[in-house]
């Protein structure tokens, strides 16, 4: 038997005396993980939503060796070099054309970050330093830095961080299955909006800007709105002088069926930040775009934006981006997205009367069925039974509470997405009996 080591791994969301011990993984491939003792799991939610095209796609995994080999990294202050100038052209192609500027960071926090600190000093920049409020949805989460966790909802995750987290002005969430406002989908006119119409009103002055997980609310449960809400706020941002961000960390790059979530609405944020699906899984990437007004106020003395990361813009994660990024052009990715999209439709309505079932819902790649649950919410007692049932059978997916999502990535093929389907129709029923009693 080895020693015990001196030093343990701190894993990430896990109870280490409660939850079961992780599970070592040697290699992936496509949909795939395999473990060391030679199991294969489908990967159905692209280990928490960053893998696109499937793991360790060869066309990725070459262009990093190939720089790996060149230049492992240089700062990006007072430098520049080829992968990230090639990622930004790459990049200019398939980001709405009113953005102009990138500001590149490291993940999906970072990229908030960078995203609430441009807003407020751009308003400073404007003389308007009364405008340094955020406005926030309910049900957000936009990561765990400490800016992020403020900006997210008010819950479990950052109870304890109560006095780190800066206050914000929170409005409802058009979530439609436990509507805000008591209303029903096919009676309401967006009645929800009211909240943010109100908190404009009376205090547009001091806010500089209103943050969105645009169309998708990720780890507050899958919420998908309905596109006049998005479209609204948008028009109410305009009305009252307010910057809107999208955080498109998790919608971004194909995810909702368009290159990004806020283009179904036909809205263009005032910045946007992207991540996850960037490098296509391969190595950790995160950038904060603006328009042309937003970027225009940093330039001059006294106005610089005083932020940057170590591994800001690293050349091996440019690489990877950029090859992930060309994947869209040789590949028959939208094809695949529209045939998950497709079959997801297909499946999810077997669900839609099932007594369990509280709502389905779909955006392009993501699907969702919600449960009904007496404890509904992130720490829903279904959830880690769902889990280890799911795991048993060879598919990964980790339902967030009550709510079971499946989120693949684009190369799964029709087989194993009817595979997934089957284990969760075999799940619901069987394992909520048992977690109930
Ligand atoms: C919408 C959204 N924003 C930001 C983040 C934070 O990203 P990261 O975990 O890369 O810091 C996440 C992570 O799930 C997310 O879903």
């Amino acid at each position: 038997m080895s020693a015990a080591p001196r030093l343990n791994i701190w894993h990430p969301f896990t109870q280490a005396h409660v939850d079961p011990p992780p599970l070592p993984i040697l290699r992936a491939e496509g949909a795939y993980l395999y473990t060391t003792d030679g199991r294969r799991i489908i990967d159905a939610i692209s280990s928490w939503w960053v893998n696109l095209h499937g793991h360790c796609h060869p066309h990725i995994a070459k262009a990093v060796a190939a720089q790996a080999e060149k230049l492992d990294h240089v700062l990006l202050a007072g430098f520049s070099h080829e992968p990230v100038e090639r990622l930004t052209r790459k990049l200019s192609r398939f980001v709405p054309a009113a953005l102009t500027n990138i500001f590149y960071s490291d993940d999906g926090s970072t990229a908030v970050e960078v995203a609430l600190k441009l807003a407020i000093q751009y308003w400073t920049n404007r003389g308007r330093r009364d405008k340094q409020e955020i406005i926030a949805l309910d049900h957000a989460y936009h990561g765990d830095t400490a800016g992020a966790m403020s900006v997210s909802a008010d819950c479990g995750f950052t109870a304890p961080f109560f006095r780190l987290r800066f206050p914000v002005h929170r409005v409802h969430s058009a979530y439609c299955a436990r509507c805000p406002v008591g209303k029903r989908r096919s009676e309401c006119v967006i009645d929800c909006i009211q909240s943010l119409r109100t908190t404009l009103e009376q205090s547009s002055d001091l806010i500089a800007a209103m943050i969105v997980e645009p169309l998708l609310q990720g780890a507050g449960g899958m919420i998908v709105h309905p596109v006049e809400f998005l479209k609204e706020i948008r028009r109410l941002c305009d009305q009252y002088e307010v910057l809107l961000i999208a955080d498109e960390v998790l919608t971004g790059f194909g995810r909702c069926g368009k290159m990004f979530a806020c283009e179904i609405a036909e809205v263009v944020p005032d910045l946007m930040c992207i991540s996850k699906g960037i490098t296509g899984g391969f190595l950790p990437l995160g950038a904060t775009l603006c328009t042309e007004v937003v970027y225009k106020e940093f330039s001059g003395e006294g106005r610089t934006f005083f932020h940057g990361h170590s591994y800001t813009g690293n050349p091996l994660a440019c690489a990877a981006a950029v090859a992930n990024l060309e994947i869209f052009e040789i590949e028959n990715v939208w094809e695949r997205i529209d045939a998950i999209a497709a079959l997801h439709r297909q499946r999810l309505a077997h669900f839609s009367s099932h007594p369990d079932v509280l709502e389905i819902r779909q955006l392009g790649t993501v699907a969702v069925i919600e449960l009904k649950a007496e404890d509904a919410g992130y720490f829903s007692m279904v959830k880690p039974r769902l889990y280890q049932f799911f795991l048993e059978r060879g598919v990964l997916l980790r339902p967030l509470g009550h709510v079971i999502y499946v989120l693949p990535p684009y190369c799964i093929n029709s087989e194993d997405l009817n595979l997934v389907y089957d284990v969760i129709q075999e799940a619901i029923g069987s394992v909520r009996s048992c977690a109930m009693t």
